[in-house]
């Protein structure tokens, strides 16, 4: 069987998207999934290409036990639209940035992240770049959320 193949993007690859990438990753290997699911994270800007993520985005993940530590930024291509089987998208600008920049036909694979989170009022995971670390646990707690829901969406839609 293919891998089920997810792409998490934000702006910078070095707050919200690695966050998601690492709790996803936690959440899939919990359940014993990682052979099924190949996971990634990107940005729509090349602002922090190589760098590992915001310190304090890896110290609130490491509070919760998740290293971040290893990841490094990278910028979203269109070849990534085209391969990936869900581009998620952290807010509206993300999404639109990447509508923009996907091949014809793959459009409808670039969604919201939080879609997987219909329980929560929000639809965009707030930058939490320029604000204070309090951020960084509101990013967490909306992230694991929506991981929790897109891993019953693949469960169900694609691995039954
Ligand atoms: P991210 O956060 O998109 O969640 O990684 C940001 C990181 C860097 C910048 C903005 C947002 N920046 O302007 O450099």
């Amino acid at each position: 069987m293919a891998k089920v193949s997810v792409l998490f993007v934000c702006l910078g690859n070095i707050c919200r998207s690695p966050t998601a990438e690492g709790i996803f990753r936690a959440l899939v290997r919990a359940q014993g999934l990682e052979q099924f699911i190949l996971i990634d994270s990107a940005g729509t800007h090349a602002y922090h290409i190589g760098e590992a993520p915001d310190v304090r985005a890896q110290a609130a993940a490491a509070r919760r036990g998740i290293d971040l530590s290893g990841l490094r930024g990278r910028q979203a291509t269109r070849a990534d639209i085209e391969t990936f089987d869900f581009i998620l998208a952290m807010d509206h600008e993300n999404l639109a940035h990447l509508r923009n920049l996907s091949p014809p036909g793959h459009e409808h694979k670039v969604r919201l992240f939080l879609e997987f989170a219909p329980q929560r009022p929000e639809r965009d995971v707030p930058d939490p770049y320029f604000g204070g670390a309090g951020g960084f646990d509101r990013v967490l707690d909306m992230v694991e959320e929506a991981a929790a829901g897109l891993l019953e969406h693949i469960r169900r839609e694609r691995l039954e």
